[in-house]
C-alpha cells in the first residue's frame, strides 16, 4: 500500500495551534481498480423511527408525501445517489415473515418487534413498499432474509414472489396485490448475525444451513441473485475461516459487521458531549477497521485466491448512547462533526480494498445510529454524515488512484495511532480527478503539498465541511449549522497544488 506516515507525536496535549505540513503524491496513470458504487450503500431496518416516521408516513399523513414516502426525505436521499438499500434488518430480519407485509394494509397482522423496544409492528411497510421505494430512489434492493426463525420454503417463496415473471403461484399472488411486473432483486442476504440475534449458531452449523437455504433461492427468468452469507462480527476471524472453508464455493458474498463503539455493555458515551480525548479515541477505533478488513481478507484470499467471493461490510458506523428522552431500544442518536470524520476516514480507507470489498452499508439511513437524516414529525435535518456521503459521491464507480501520504500522527488511548491527515483519490469517466482530504487535527492547520506526478493542472475547485467545534451538529432549530461551503484554500503553484487545510475539516477537491 502506498501510504507512508512519519513524525509520531508523543501525546495529543502537545498539539496546540501551530501549522503542520503534509505531502501527498497521487499517481493518476496507475489506477487499475474501480471503487464499486456499492461501497456507498445504505441500510434501513424496522427499528425505532427509521421506517415509520423516517421514510414512511403513509398516504393519509399530513406530512407531504408521495404514496406514503415523505417528500423531504425522498428528495434528500435522491441527492445522495444511493446505490443499494439493505432491508428489513438487521436483527429484525430473522423474525420477519414477509407474507405478513403484503396485501391490503388494513388486513396485515401485527407483531412485536422483540429486538427493538418491543414496539408493535403493523407491517404497513412491506415488500411492495420497500421495492417501490428502491425504484423511486433508483437503487438496488438488498433483501436480508430470515434464516433464524423462518423456513426454507418461506425464503424460497419470497424470492419467487419478488422476481418470477411467469405464471407461477407467487407471481400470481404478487399480481393480485397490484404488481404485475416482477422486480429485479440481485442482493440476497441469507440470514443476519447468525452467531447472535440471527439464531445464536456456531459457524459450522450455520455454514450447512446457509448451503441449504441458498440452494432453494432460485434465479427466475433473467433475474440473477447475488447470495450473501451472514458473516462475522469485527474480530471473529474463526467465523470467516469456517464459512469460507465449508461454504465458500456456494456464496457470492460474505458479510462482516464493524461498529465504532466503546463496548457492548454499559454506556457507549454521548453522541454530542465528548472531549478531545474521546474524539481522538474515536478516530483510532474507526481506523482499526483497516486491520480487521485486512485480516478477514487474508483468510478469504487463502480459500478464494481468485477473489470470486466479495466481502460485504453490510453494517458499519458509530454507536453512541441514545439521545436522552428518546425511546429505549430505538437507537436514535445525534450526529456531530466527529461522526462526519468517522465517515470520511472510513470511506477513504474502503477505497483501498475494493478488489475484495464490494459493498458496505452504513447503519442506518434515517433516525437510527449514524444516520444521514433525522426527523421529528414534519421536521427534518441533514446530518454531518449526510454531507460527507454527498461530497464523496464523486468516487462512486470511479477508478481508484494510488497515492503516497506523509503526515504526522498522534498516539491515542488503547495503544492506537492516528495519522492526522486522511486522503483518497479517484478518476471518473470524464477524466476528472477527485481528492477527498481530512485534517483530523483539532487545533492545527495542515499545509499540504499535492503532487500529481507531473500531470498538468489548470484549475482546482473544492468544498469544505467544518465547524467551530467538533461537537457541533444540526438540530431542528438550527438545521444548517454544519453544511459544506466552497473551499478557497487550494492553489496551483509551479505544477503543484498547495492546500491550506483548516483544523478539523474535510474537503473534496476537483482537479482539472
Ligand atoms: O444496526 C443495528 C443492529 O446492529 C442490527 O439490527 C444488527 O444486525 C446489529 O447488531
Amino acid at each position: 500500500m502506498r501510504t507512508l506516515f512519519v513524525g509520531v507525536l508523543a501525546c495529543i496535549a502537545f498539539t496546540m495551534n501551530a501549522q503542520k505540513n503534509a505531502q501527498i503524491r497521487i499517481y493518476p496513470e496507475q489506477g487499475t481498480r474501480q471503487i464499486s458504487r456499492h461501497i456507498y450503500g445504505q441500510f434501513a431496518e424496522h427499528l425505532g423511527s427509521c421506517i415509520y416516521g423516517g421514510l414512511w408516513v403513509g398516504p393519509e399523513s399530513d406530512i407531504p408525501n408521495t404514496d406514503g414516502y415523505r417528500n423531504d426525505v425522498l428528495e434528500a436521499l435522491k441527492n445522495l445517489q444511493i446505490p443499494n438499500l439493505r432491508w428489513p434488518g438487521g436483527c429484525f430480519a430473522d423474525e420477519y415473515h414477509w407474507m405478513d407485509g403484503i396485501g391490503p394494509r388494513e388486513n396485515r397482522p401485527k407483531m412485536v418487534n422483540n429486538n427493538w423496544g418491543g414496539t408493535i409492528e403493523d407491517n404497513s411497510f412491506g415488500t411492495h413498499e420497500f421495492l417501490n421505494l428502491c425504484e423511486l430512489l433508483g437503487c438496488e434492493p438488498y433483501i436480508s432474509a430470515n434464516v433464524g426463525s423462518g423456513t426454507v420454503e418461506e425464503m424460497a417463496k419470497w424470492v419467487e414472489y419478488m422476481t418470477s415473471e411467469g405464471d407461477s403461484p407467487m407471481a400470481r399472488l404478487r399480481r393480485e396485490n397490484g404488481r404485475d411486473k416482477a422486480w429485479k432483486v440481485k442482493f440476497l442476504g441469507v440470514g443476519n448475525e447468525s452467531w447472535g440475534c440471527g439464531g445464536s449458531m456456531r459457524p459450522e452449523y450455520y455454514a450447512d444451513l446457509y448451503r441449504r437455504y441458498a440452494t432453494y433461492c432460485r434465479n427466475y427468468d433473467d433475474n440473477r441473485l447475488f447470495k450473501i452469507a451472514s458473516g462475522a462480527s469485527d474480530y471473529d476471524y474463526n467465523w470467516t475461516e469456517v464459512l469460507m472453508k465449508n461454504a465458500g464455493g456456494h456464496m457470492d458474498g460474505l458479510s462482516l459487521h464493524y461498529y465504532t463503539v466503546t463496548g457492548w455493555s454499559g454506556s457507549k458515551g454521548s453522541a454530542t458531549e465528548f472531549n478531545k480525548e474521546d474524539y481522538y479515541w474515536t478516530m483510532g477505533k474507526c481506523l482499526e477497521i483497516e486491520d480487521v478488513l485486512v485480516k478477514h481478507i487474508r483468510i478469504m484470499d487463502k480459500y478464494d485466491p481468485r477473489k470470486k467471493v466479495a466481502l460485504m461490510l453490510d453494517e458499519w458506523g458509530t454507536w453512541w448512547d441514545e439521545e436522552p428522552g428518546t425511546i429505549r431500544g430505538h437507537l436514535y442518536q445525534q450526529n456531530t462533526m466527529r461522526d462526519a470524520f468517522v465517515a470520511a476516514l472510513t470511506l477513504n480507507l474502503f477505497h483501498k480494498y475494493t478488489d475484495r470489498l464490494k459493498m458496505t452499508n452504513i447503519a442506518q439511513i434515517v433516525n437510527v445510529l449514524q444516520s444521514m437524516i433525522l426527523t421529528n414529525n414534519e421536521k427534518m435535518v441533514l446530518t454531518p454524515t449526510y454531507h460527507i456521503f454527498e461530497m464523496y459521491k464523486v468516487h462512486q464507480d470511479a477508478t481508484h488512484l494510488p497515492l503516497d501520504l506523509i503526515c504526522e500522527k498522534v498516539s491515542v488511548r488503547d495503544n492506537r495511532e492516528v495519522p492526522l491527515v486522511s486522503a483518497s483519490a479517484s478518476k471518473d469517466n470524464n477524466g476528472k480527478i477527485h481528492i477527498t482530504l481530512a485534517n483530523v487535527d483539532l487545533d492545527n492547520n495542515q499545509e499540504i503539498t499535492l503532487d500529481l506526478n507531473n500531470q498538468k493542472i489548470s484549475k482546482v475547485n473544492g468544498r469544505i465541511l467544518t465547524s467551530r467545534s467538533i461537537n457541533d451538529h444540526n438540530t431542528f432549530d438550527n438545521p444548517e449549522l454544519v453544511k459544506p461551503v466552497a473551499f478557497t484554500g487550494a492553489k496551483v503553484e509551479k505544477g503543484l497544488v498547495k492546500i491550506n487545510l483548516p483544523a478539523k475539516s474535510i474537503v473534496v477537491l476537483e482537479v482539472n
